[in-house]
């Protein structure tokens, strides 16, 4: 910390960002960012391009772009690497995902043809409706992260990037529950070699990560990165690492309509929420094992913003129910449909209905952005392991062991300015009005 904030090294140079899974979410930001560089579209949905930052007093009349305040990288510095079990290129794949216009695709093509996936750490065992063949061989999982490890080295060295983010955007693996091997740095380590089951794939992709020094943020709802040893891994090296699973469709409008109904005092009898959707992720999600993951992530929310315990009269016992269901005809458009019970004033019922007709991947590429833009921030800025302040952008945010998650998008989003004011040494803003005063 200096006198005027913490010390932030400069974004110099090029930023590798390294995608685990190229599919429908991180094709879409590929070619975003693409057409952005080209002059063709605007960082629509993304805070780091788009979002202002209030600083000193309202009179100040001192808003600055978030660009314009904190170093980031900027998007011409960014170059692409990526990792799939399918080989198919950028283009195909965004091909293939449907999400884009062909038209924008095709006006792409030299950038996203470019972009070829690495081989994939995979097993049929965590991710049970795909099966694909550009997947490597090890004779044990430590093997297999020394490959990654080594895919990391090459890569920067030959694209040469001064610094890399990876973001997993692969396809949601089962449900698995914190065990022994999970606990310790040693014991994961030798989990590695004995290939013991609690290692998913994508916890190999955050043991190299953590390893060669790059931070790591999981946009599933796996496990992943938010077991102890890894965490502590994170800490020891001083890397940053958050998830999980970003917060896109019907999430984000309860982190929204929940805060709002809390605030005066509104009371909830349940909360149905049903999705259709059939891009792949969906035909990932019908499979139980991996849905179990996704809906553990998506029932916490309403839980930690209400407080029950605190509040007995207007949510204790509510019914909260969440579906997927895979339905092809959708591809990747969404639609969210929930069904809201509540209660005011002498117990009278209302309700409300919510029907998102959403587009998953068109939500969550502007995530894919600002999480790398923010935990290459976080590292030159020398914050280590869970970075709560990027809470905004997940469903079940990784916390520090004892606390809480916040899931309230409004105290979300003052957090994250507030960590930024922080570490440009400005005033938090607590939006205490002292004018009343004499
Ligand atoms: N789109 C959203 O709004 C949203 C929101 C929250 C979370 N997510 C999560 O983001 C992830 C990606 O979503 P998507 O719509 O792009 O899915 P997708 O199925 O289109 O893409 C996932 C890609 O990951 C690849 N993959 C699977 N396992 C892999 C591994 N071990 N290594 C490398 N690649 C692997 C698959 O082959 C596929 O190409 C999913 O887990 C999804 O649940 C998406």
């Amino acid at each position: 910390m200096t006198e005027k904030g913490v010390e932030i090294a400069p974004a110099s140079g090029k930023l590798g960002i390294l995608l685990v899974g190229l599919g429908a979410v991180s094709t879409t930001f590929v070619a975003g960012v693409e057409a952005i560089r080209k002059g063709n579209a605007k960082p629509i949905g993304s805070l780091t391009q788009m979002g202002t930052i209030r600083l000193g007093k309202r009179t100040d009349n001192n808003c600055p772009k978030i660009k314009d305040f904190v170093p980031l990288a900027g998007l011409d510095d960014i170059v692409f690497g990526a990792w799939d079990i399918f080989a198919d290129s950028a283009y195909e794949a965004a091909l293939h995902a449907g999400v884009l216009e062909k038209s924008l695709v095709e006006d792409l093509r030299e950038q996203l043809d470019s972009l070829k996936p690495m081989e994939a750490v995979f097993s049929q065992n965590y991710v049970k409706r795909l099966n694909g063949t550009n997947v490597k061989n090890g004779k044990n999982k430590m093997e297999l992260a020394e490959q990654i490890i080594k895919d990391i080295a090459d890569f920067k060295a030959e694209k040469g990037c001064d610094r890399l983010v990876i973001v997993w955007a692969a396809s949601t693996e089962i449900f698995l529950e914190i065990g022994d091997v999970h606990q310790t740095i040693e014991a994961f380590e030798k989990g590695l070699y004995d290939d013991d089951a609690g290692i998913a794939p994508s916890m190999i992709y955050a043991y190299a990560a953590i390893k060669s020094g790059v931070p790591f943020a999981n946009g599933a709802p796996n496990l992943t990165v938010d077991i102890p040893a890894l965490t502590k891994l994170a800490e020891q090296n001083g890397v940053p690492i958050c998830g999980k699973d970003f917060k896109t469709g019907q999430t984000f409008m309860k982190t929204i309509i929940a805060p709002g109904l809390k605030s005066r005092m509104l009371g909830l009898e349940g909360w149905y929420s049903t999705n259709i959707l059939g891009n792949r992720d969906g035909e990932v999600l019908d499979d139980p094992e991996s849905f179990k993951t996704k809906e553990e992530s998506k029932l916490s929310v309403l839980e930690h913003i209400l407080q029950p315990d605190v509040y007995p009269d207007l949510y204790k016992d509510f019914s909260h129910v969440v579906r997927i269901n895979y339905y092809p005809p959708r591809g990747d458009n969404k639609e969210g449909w929930d069904a809201i019970d509540i209660f005011g004033w002498l117990g009278y019922k209302m309700q409300i209905k919510i029907d998102f007709m959403c587009r998953d991947s068109i939500l969550a590429a502007p995530l894919c952005l600002d999480l790398a833009l923010f935990m290459d921030l976080a590292q030159r800025a020398k914050m280590k392991g869970i970075q709560e302040w990027l809470s905004f952008y997940f469903k079940a945010p990784q916390t520090a062991p004892g606390l809480y998650p916040e899931h309230d998008i409004f105290i979300q989003l003052m957090k994250l300015k507030n960590t930024l004011r922080h570490l440009k040494g400005e005033d938090l803003i607590t939006h205490l009005g002292l004018e009343y005063y004499d």
